[in-house]
């Protein structure tokens, strides 16, 4: 069973999707630390992340990139954002993903274009979202239970405003809601909630699909 999990940065989807891998047991892949590592071997190399070149030649990045804490700051999700405009990076990104939905047994897989380019054919689609004030309000507390990162409410928002824009306003793959996809508001949601929520309509939407004539 593939299960494609998109939406925008701080929506919930990491934790659902890591919470459906556990609870079906399937394999779970983050994408978005992918473009995260690319981002950060740019600065790495001394590269312009606005550069397709410059981003195209990170795309290399050694697997040790993926284990450097620097991935999860908001700095290299703003990089990630900026390499991941350029077709020839989501080329270079797409054999990997691709691979990793179609193992035997299925995956999990969460980011932006899942649904719609990496795995359009998953057994079910689920789009997370929530209000840029909750998701800011989230990236906010994950902060200061890490000690802190010197940046306002206002300008996490902002900063999510900026890469929701760039994400969906891109050519290649942005980010969009599949046609056959599940929309999931998390705005009211804690983390009980939203995961027991999803897997309702995970089991629903595969109890729909056993019933319907091949
Ligand atoms: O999910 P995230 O915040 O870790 O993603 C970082 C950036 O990577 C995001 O702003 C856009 C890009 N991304 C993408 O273009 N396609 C994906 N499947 C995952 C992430």
């Amino acid at each position: 069973m593939i299960i494609a999990v998109d939406g925008p940065t701080a929506s919930g989807k990491g934790t659902i999707a890591k919470a459906l891998a556990a609870h079906y047991g399937l394999p779970h892949l983050d994408t978005g630390l992918l473009y995260r590592a690319v981002g950060r071997q740019v600065a790495l190399q001394g590269g312009d992340p606005d550069k397709a070149d410059d981003a195209l030649a990170a795309c290399d990045f050694p697997d040790a990139v993926l284990s450097d804490p620097e991935l999860r700051t908001e700095h290299t999700g703003g990089l990630a954002s900026r390499v991941s405009i350029h077709p020839e990076v989501r080329r270079a990104l797409y054999d990997r993903q691709r691979s990793f939905a179609m193992q035997p047994g299925g995956a999990v897989l969460d980011g932006r274009d899942i649904g719609t380019v990496i795995a359009p054919e998953a057994d079910v689609k689920l789009f997370v979202t929530a209000t840029v004030e909750a998701r800011a309000e989230r990236r906010f507390r994950e902060m200061e239970d890490r000690g802190g990162g010197g940046t306002t409410l206002a300008d996490i928002a902002a900063n999510l405003r900026r890469r929701d824009e760039r994400d969906s306003g891109r050519k290649d793959a942005p980010l969009a809601i599949a046609s056959d996809a599940y929309v999931i508001d998390t705005t009211g949601l804690d983390r009980a909630e939203a995961i027991s929520a999803v897997i309702e309509i995970v089991d629903s939407a595969l109890k729909a699909r056993a019933a319907k004539p091949r």
